[in-house]
């Protein structure tokens, strides 16, 4: 039967011979440049790279790629993603909360985000998306898996409290993902509120404030008295207007998962931010291990809606499982292929767990000796 040499692979789609070598030690294969696939372990390393293999007609092996090409499109201006971060109980969500005029935190189960919402607003001067984060956890792990979904970070210190743990952490994630942070000192209402001091407990992190010479966006807030929301807002839409985010809407789409659940009756449903392209009802997808073709779709305010353009954060039913937070989300051109490239997945992810499990076994054993 036919086969393919890890180079001629590498080089069919466009990545690194030792791209894909490292793909494959991953998977338990030691490969070198001249080492020749099988066709089965070949779809595996190529799934990873956003590829599919098939053995065409004549017995030779066809690289396709998930998501072809497209000509003819155009970049344009996109709403900035929007993720607000700090510590517990600072006002992340009470902040939200402010700029929608909704109110969110006081539905909550003990006033904390149990999840990740995102919403999309729209201010005078253009579209904003937010995320709420539950804490850093879910961040982290998206980043760790290579999601970048955000453009600019609020981070959230409570004027009576000042810089604590998880503020710390905030900055470190902003700072490693390269993303400007904007701050909003909060509760400037509350009598032991010292504003002063958070400017300088955060200038010790680099975050110098403009009137001090730096470079950092401050916004004194409160969220509870409505106090310098539109002044947040307005400051967010700046720091955007620099950073000219762009996506094309006329692709397929593509996105990230942001949170997905089994839900009673409706089955896997998966809140997604689209980031280039456009999603739309009735397109194949495949989401992390999982594939589908989108039954329907429904915006932050509950609405049905037909189709969710880039930046706007939109869940999806019509899912064959519940994908991780952090999973691409990437729209294909048939069934076919999303569910090839589902099962060739799933296939790898049960190798590797049966990789960690006999590892573990054997560990033990050794344990035991
Ligand atoms: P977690 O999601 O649990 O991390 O908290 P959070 O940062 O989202 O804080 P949340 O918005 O739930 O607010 C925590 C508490 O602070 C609530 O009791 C809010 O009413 C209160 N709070 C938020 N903003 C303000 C403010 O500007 N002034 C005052 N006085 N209280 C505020
Ligand atoms: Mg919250």
């Amino acid at each position: 039967f036919e086969t393919i040499t890890v180079g001629d692979l590498a080089k069919r789609m466009g990545v690194k011979a030792s791209e894909v070598i490292a793909q494959l030690m991953g998977l338990g294969v030691m490969a070198t440049v001249n080492q020749a696939l099988d066709v089965d372990t070949a779809t595996l390393v190529a799934a990873d790279f956003g590829y599919e293999v098939e053995q065409g007609m004549t017995e030779e092996i066809e690289i396709m790629q998930l998501q072809e090409q497209e000509e003819g499109g155009e970049e344009q201006p996109r709403p900035p993603v929007v993720t607000v971060m700090g510590h517990v109980d600072h006002g992340k969500t009470s902040i939200l909360d402010a700029i929608r005029k909704t109110d969110v935190a006081s539905g909550e189960a003990g006033g904390i985000t149990q999840h990740i919402g995102a919403y999309h607003v729209q201010a005078s001067s253009g579209g904003v998306t937010f995320v709420d984060t539950p804490g850093h956890a879910a961040f982290t792990e998206m980043r760790s898996r290579g999601a970048q979904v955000t453009d600019i970070v609020v981070l959230v210190v409570a004027a009576d409290d000042g810089v604590m743990d998880q503020t710390r952490e905030a900055i470190a994630h902003a700072k490693a993902a390269g993303v400007p942070i904007v701050v909003a000192v909060n509760k400037i209402d509350k009598d032991n509120a010292d504003p002063e001091r958070v400017k300088r407990e955060l200038g010790e992190f680099g975050l110098i404030p403009e009137e001090w010479g730096g470079d950092t966006i401050y916004c004194e807030t409160s969220a509870k008295r409505n106090i310098g929301i539109d002044e947040l807002l307005e400051n967010i839409q700046l720091q955007a207007e620099i950073l000219e985010l762009k996506a094309d809407p006329s692709r397929k789409a593509r996105g990230t998962v942001i949170e997905a659940q089994l839900h009673k009756g409706r089955g896997p449903v998966a809140t997604v931010l689209v980031q280039e392209g456009t999603l739309r009802v009735g397109d194949y997808f495949v989401a992390g291990l999982y594939s589908g073709k989108v039954r329907s779709l429904t915006n932050d305010r509950g609405e049905q809606v037909r189709e969710a353009g880039p930046a706007m954060p939109v869940e999806v039913q019509g899912l064959s499982g519940v994908p991780s937070a952090g999973d691409e989300f990437v729209v294909v051109k048939d069934e076919k292929m999303a569910k090839s490239v589902s099962a060739s997945r799933q296939l790898k992810a049960r190798e590797t767990e049966l990789a960690s499990a006999s590892k573990v076994s054997l560990d033990n054993l050794f344990e035991k000796i």
